[in-house]
């Protein structure tokens, strides 16, 4: 059976000539960036090549990268960093309740220590509305963390707004980009980031690896302590092998990444065109149109999205509830829940997020599964013939 995997935003394969890119810093270029020898030194060379890629990609300086283990280690590094360096100013943070959980729990963790978080209310389609985020300002307001476009249902939130907010009110603003870098273009002058998380393995880089943005002159604490490495804000050896790959990763996406989110737009529309018209109860979660390329978030009327995700799994198709992490719990997704749907429809839901290897033939042999999948789930669920929506 051919595997059809939809579950992008999960994480993504690794670009082959990535790996061909990695593969000399394992055994050849395998030197401690911080040695003054030639093996070294070339591996320190690698690491910079890659910074200036990462910068250029997101209109920064090329000092105002740190690289860091991923997007979990990006989100908490710029909220407790600034937390941290910040308390003297005041304790108060604005973030919203459909970020990842990266940031909800390190709010949370923040909160035990005596931070208070605001958490701005979204509308049913997971948007964000800039004028709340205004009023939730304080004289004593540090920090404001939103995220640019949601993992579980896609919507591209009012990032440059948000962040002209900030800047008036001259507060510190964090955006995470996990979802979006590699995928649309993202400057950080034009959203008024002062901060921004990105990942390698969501566009086709290697797992572990991702990078801080932080403009020059914001105050933040160092988030690991030892050596010198990354401006002494984050200690540590660095991981030569999975930088270079992010950097390649960089430089193939600044080639592609204009051209797949063309390609893939109405791949995403004829997918959930198939499903809204082949299937009855069905809903499309997610804003309609500021939504990312690649992601279908569908409810289907009286079922389980997990009973759903295990049938497809069987006829050799990967798709997912909620998010990666809390897919393989049975928490209701805090994403949907936050956008007020009924619990019906929370449960009810499928994330399908598409890929570069993703063909029409696969969308169109999902459009012809999935009903039959549905039906079947349906004539047996007990549920049928409750309140359907
Ligand atoms: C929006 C968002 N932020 C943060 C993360 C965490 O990134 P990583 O897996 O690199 O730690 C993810 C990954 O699912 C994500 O989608």
């Amino acid at each position: 059976m051919r595997r059809i995997y939809l579950d992008y935003a999960a994480t993504t394969p690794v670009d082959p000539e990535v790996v061909k890119a990695m593969s000399s810093f394992f055994t050849d270029t395998f030197g401690n960036p911080s040695a003054t020898y030639s093996y070294g030194q070339e591996a320190k060379e690698a690491i910079e090549e890659a910074r200036v890629k990462v910068s250029e990609l997101i209109g920064a300086e090329v000092d105002e990268i740190v690289f860091t283990s991923g997007g979990t280690e990006s989100d908490n590094f710029a909220l407790v960093g600034v937390a941290y360096a910040n308390q003297a100013r005041g304790n108060h943070i604005i973030t919203t309740p459909v970020e990842h959980h990266a940031v909800t729990e390190t709010c949370k963790y923040l909160e035990e220590r005596g931070f208070r978080i605001t958490y701005v209310p979204v509308d049913e389609h997971g948007l964000v509305d800039p004028s709340d985020v205004k009023k939730a300002i304080m004289d004593d307001t540090i920090l404001i963390s939103v995220m640019h476009a949601n993992n579980e249902v896609g919507t591209i939130e009012p990032i440059a707004e948000i962040g002209k907010i900030a800047k008036e009110r001259e507060i510190y603003f964090h955006t995470d980009a996990v979802q979006t870098v590699g995928h649309l273009p993202v400057d950080v002058d034009e959203l008024g980031a002062d901060l921004l998380s990105l990942s390698a393995h969501k566009f086709y880089g290697p797992k572990g690896i991702g990078a801080l943005y932080i403009r020059r002159g914001i105050e933040i604490a160092a988030f690991m302590h030892g050596g010198e490495q990354e401006r002494r804000l984050r200690a540590g050896t660095e991981n030569v092998p999975g930088i270079v790959g992010l950097g390649q990763a960089i430089e193939i996406a600044r080639q592609e990444m204009q051209s797949e989110a063309k390609r893939l737009t109405p791949l995403r529309d004829k997918l959930i065109m198939g499903i809204l018209e082949g299937i009855d109860h069905t809903r499309l979660n997610g804003h309609p149109s500021m939504r990312l390329p690649n992601n279908v978030n569908i409810s289907f009327g009286s079922l389980e999205g997990e009973s759903i995700v295990l049938n497809l799994d069987l006829e050799g198709i990967c798709a997912s509830t909620g998010s990666a992490c809390s897919s393989a719990s049975l928490e209701p997704s805090h994403v949907l829940t936050a956008m007020g749907l009924s619990s019906e429809r929370v449960y009810g839901s499928v994330r399908l997020s598409l890929g570069k290897w993703t063909s029409e033939e696969m969308i169109e042999r999902v459009i012809e599964v999935l009903p039959v999948i549905v039906q079947k789930l349906r004539a047996v669920s007990p549920r049928t013939h409750g309140n359907r929506q």
